[in-house]
């Protein structure tokens, strides 16, 4: 069965007797990603885009060929569009800085918005307007439209699927509804992309932002695009050696983008592996990729429906990668603790969205996510393990 073999493809899970539910945290890494990693340490291991020897040839020529893969992978038009980062949350932040602090009149965000989407506007100090919610926490499109209508030269940040409640934004409208009024659009797709193709070209994003420990690959390396026509009104960010074409005492030219904002020794290792992780969703196919976790939702969803006094936030049918449930009369915390004690591991609490939880007059939920590895096994634990925990609880 074809996700028995893809469990094989972890090492995770051929010693571990976890059941790991919290893929939207971080996702595990197959061995190709691991051995991708290993034959850069130990096999050509030299810095790059400085030294002409045929080590560094070798390592340059890695390091920009995961660039490309990640460029095909998003369909972007040029790979001089993809910038290597830590992760998501130094994408939005090196936008803030080098793109809205002088371009853009305010920022316009969901209420569906994690602290990294939230942070780095007030940081440039920003005005942040909310799209409301509808019910099921769906994004008010009128209102959308208003703060777009009064707010010229608007910067919108959406989350594509959000982290904490596992629904999916119809970003294809929003982004064509944000560009009739004039606005530029950031997508952090850092949740959505391991469960859906990302089509860059045909979303016209203008910024979009991923993680590589999100989609198979190691931490502390993520991507950010950022749409050719839009260089030219981009600052540098976070400057030093690597970034540069010439320095003088008073001044500096700068090498165009990607390169001015990978100044420094980046994470060559992690972009090699990041790449590698790419090659193997794509060898997995999304096709699959879409059909197995949504079953495995579903039955999860199935069972879950059943317990009394759960409550969901928003329409079950509407979570997709991610469930996000409290059981009444029960903290989301306590749940976590017995659920741990049964070798069941899900996110509790806020899940960095501290704003949409207030809004919802909750401080936190259980969390439960999936990926290409989750089976029917490890729902089975964990719903055993629920009903456990809450019968304990409710004593
Ligand atoms: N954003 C990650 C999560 O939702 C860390 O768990």
């Amino acid at each position: 069965m074809q996700s028995e073999m893809i469990r094989d493809d972890f090492a995770f899970f051929n010693h571990s007797d976890l059941v790991y539910l919290d893929s939207a945290s971080t996702t595990q890494k197959p061995k190709s990603v691991l051995e991708a990693m290993d034959a850069y340490n130990t096999q050509y291991c030299a810095n790059i885009h400085r030294s002409s020897h045929g080590l560094g040839n070798a390592a340059t020529s890695k390091y920009e060929t995961a660039r490309e893969i990640i460029g095909k992978f998003l369909h972007v038009g040029d790979k001089s569009e993809i910038i290597f980062t830590k992760g998501v949350t130094e994408g939005i932040n090196l936008v803030a800085q080098s793109y809205a602090k002088e371009h853009a009149s305010c920022v316009i965000i969901s209420a569906l918005e994690h602290h990294s989407n939230i942070l780095p506007w007030q940081q440039i100090k920003k005005p942040l307007h909310v799209i409301q919610t509808k019910e099921n926490l769906t994004p008010d499109l009128e209102h959308f439209e208003s703060l777009l209508a009064q707010n010229p030269n608007a910067l919108v940040a959406l989350i594509h699927t959000s982290n904490a409640f596992g629904i999916t934004h119809p970003i294809k409208e929003m982004i064509a509804l944000a560009h009739r009024y004039g606005a530029k659009v950031l997508i952090d797709a850092a949740q959505s992309a391991s469960h859906m193709p990302i089509n860059i070209s045909d979303l016209d994003a203008d910024f979009l932002v991923i993680s590589g420990h999100k989609l198979y690959g190691p931490t502390g390396i993520g991507a950010l695009y950022i749409k050719k026509d839009l260089h030219p009104l981009c600052n540098p960010y976070q400057v030093g050696g690597g970034a540069i074409m010439q320095v003088f005492y008073d001044h500096t030219e700068y090498l165009p983008i990607p390169y001015m904002y990978e100044s420094g020794t980046p994470n060559i290792a992690g972009a090699i592996g990041f790449g590698a992780a790419i090659e193997y969703l794509q060898s997995v196919g999304y096709a699959y990729i879409a059909k197995h976790e949504q079953n495995i939702i579903a039955y999860a969803l199935e069972q879950l429906s059943q317990i009394e006094d759960i409550l969901f936030y928003t329409q079950v049918a509407s979570m997709q990668s991610n469930i996000s449930f409290n059981i009444s009369n029960i903290h989301h915390h306590d749940l976590g603790i017995l659920l741990d004690k049964q070798k069941v591991q899900v996110r509790v609490g806020h899940h960095c969205v501290q704003p949409t939880m207030r809004f919802l007059g909750i401080d936190g939920t259980v969390r439960v996510s999936v990926g290409i590895y989750t089976n029917k096994a490890d729902i089975d634990q964990f719903i055993k393990a629920l009903k456990r925990s809450i019968a304990m609880l409710k004593g």
